[in-house]
């Protein structure tokens, strides 16, 4: 039995939240909290919160209701709520349920020991500054052994886009890159973990801008790195996809031929009225360019249907986009307003016309995945395994596509990467024969 105690982290939302938690986790384990999976029997539950969509708070305040009875159990019991409900939120969230000790956003997490020992003396802690230190500074170095062979690193955060629906240049702040040195840094401590494949973060990574470095310049400089396998990297804006970035997709060898880069809609009125700055033209003649590079590569999208002043003939240029895209893979929203954004303040589509307008885009983006999928059967591809699967003896990985591929191989390890005919198309997977 180990004295440490116990964490239990929940985590929503985005990959960025993903690798927050990672990093929180790894910063209250310096101060002795060991990471559990379940909310029994944890000293601490930490809420590591998303703000995006509709009802977040809502959901948030039910789930720390569900969290009285362990509280009634354990009255030593410490509950936090952190990232961009924590951020948007902040004191609010406190004075609703008195049960929360703390409060912590995005940016000030690297403060958590501190707060921790505030907590632990029993008073609250709140922050929720958008500080002038770089926070990535002031964390651990990556502790832990890493059981996943595919990581998150967060290379650039914040938004100075404004899209006209979305919070996220108010929670999460400002544009801010991370110095080139310091991801280089982070990404060989996680290859010497077994990291095989990085996935670099930004939720605007294209536009990250480190002391004059782009992220085509970044990924060049992972290519390097002895022992990494694979690049990835998410999300884009069509706007900051410059032409070193293009060309990496088609020279880079551990660059994936993926590329999540949403559009949101394909009517220019509509892309006008999100303040997207590109219209549907500029981001067909993008992805050709992009595809003349590499051929091969999985177009990945984001779509938004009701938008306010969405009408029928801005929803067929949509479907119309989809079609001449030809997506592997997307995720499409309903619009939903967003207290303190631009478009909040304008006059809904209806739900009915919404709702309708989802169901029909998302049957055309899923026939598009199934076709690209029923595609691959008969090729080979390499998987990175990365875990087991649910029949005995099975593993499942990630292709190069991003698709998930499971195959018999009770030999295989997770981190290994194998040459693999894919033999079958499931709903959301592959299933494929080790060569
Ligand atoms: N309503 C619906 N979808 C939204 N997104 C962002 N803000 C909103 C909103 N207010 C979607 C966008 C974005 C993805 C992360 O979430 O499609 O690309
Ligand atoms: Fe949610 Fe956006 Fe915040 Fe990620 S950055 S947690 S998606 S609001």
């Amino acid at each position: 039995m180990s004295n440490n105690k116990k964490l239990y982290i929940k985590t929503y939302g985005c990959q960025m939240n993903v690798y927050d938690s990672e990093r929180m986790a790894e910063a209250l384990g310096a101060s002795g909290y060991e990471q559990v999976e379940a909310p029994e029997g944890a000293d601490m539950i930490l809420l590591n919160t998303c703000h995006i969509r509709e009802k977040a708070a809502e959901k948030i305040y039910s789930e720390l209701g569900r969290y009285k009875g362990i509280k009634a159990e354990n009255p030593d019991l410490k509950i936090g709520v952190a990232g961009c409900v924590a951020q948007a939120e902040g004191e609010e969230i406190m004075r609703r349920q008195p049960m929360v000790d703390l409060v912590v956003g995005p940016q000030t997490y690297h403060r958590l020991p501190e707060m921790m020992k505030q907590v632990e003396a029993g008073e609250k802690a709140l922050d929720t500054d958008f500080p002038l230190e770089d926070k990535f500074e002031h964390l651990p170095d990556r502790p832990l052994p890493r059981r996943a062979p595919s990581a998150f690193l967060t290379v650039q955060e914040g938004c100075d886009k404004f899209c006209a629906f979305c919070v996220v240049p108010y929670t999460r702040g400002a544009e801010v890159s991370r110095p080139p040195e310091r991801i280089l840094r982070e990404a060989r401590e996680l290859v010497e973990r077994g990291v095989k494949e990085i996935n670099l973060l930004g939720q605007n990574v294209n536009a990250y801008n480190g002391g004059d470095w782009t992220l085509a310049q970044l990924i060049w400089a992972l290519n390097d790195v002895d022992g990494l396998e694979r690049i990835r990297f998410t999300t884009s804006h069509p706007n900051d996809m410059t032409d070193d970035l293009i060309a990496a997709h088609g020279e880079c060898d551990k660059l994936m031929p993926y590329l999540h880069l949403p559009v949101q809609s394909g009517s220019d009125k509509v892309l006008k009225g999100m303040n997207r700055q590109h219209t549907a033209e500029h981001y067909i003649r993008l992805i050709e360019r992009i595809r003349a590079a590499r051929p091969d590569i999985l177009i990945s999208g984001d779509f938004i249907v009701g938008f306010p002043g969405e009408e029928d003939t801005d929803f067929d240029a949509t479907m119309d986009l989809v079609r001449e895209v030809n997506y592997g893979q997307a995720y499409s929203f309903k619009y939903s307003a967003r207290p303190g954004t631009p478009a909040a303040e304008r006059s809904f589509v209806s739900v009915e016309v919404a709702n309708a307008r989802l169901q029909q885009l998302q049957a055309l983006l899923t026939q598009q995945q199934r076709a690209l999928q029923e595609a691959m059967v008969g090729q080979e591809v390499d998987v990175l395994f990365e875990k087991k699967g649910r029949l005995a003896g099975q593993m499942i990985g990630k292709s190069q596509h991003l698709h998930a591929v499971h195959v018999a191989g009770p030999d295989l390890q997770a981190g290994d990467i194998r040459r693999v005919r894919v033999v079958k198309s499931e709903t959301n997977s592959l299933g494929g024969e080790l060569l």
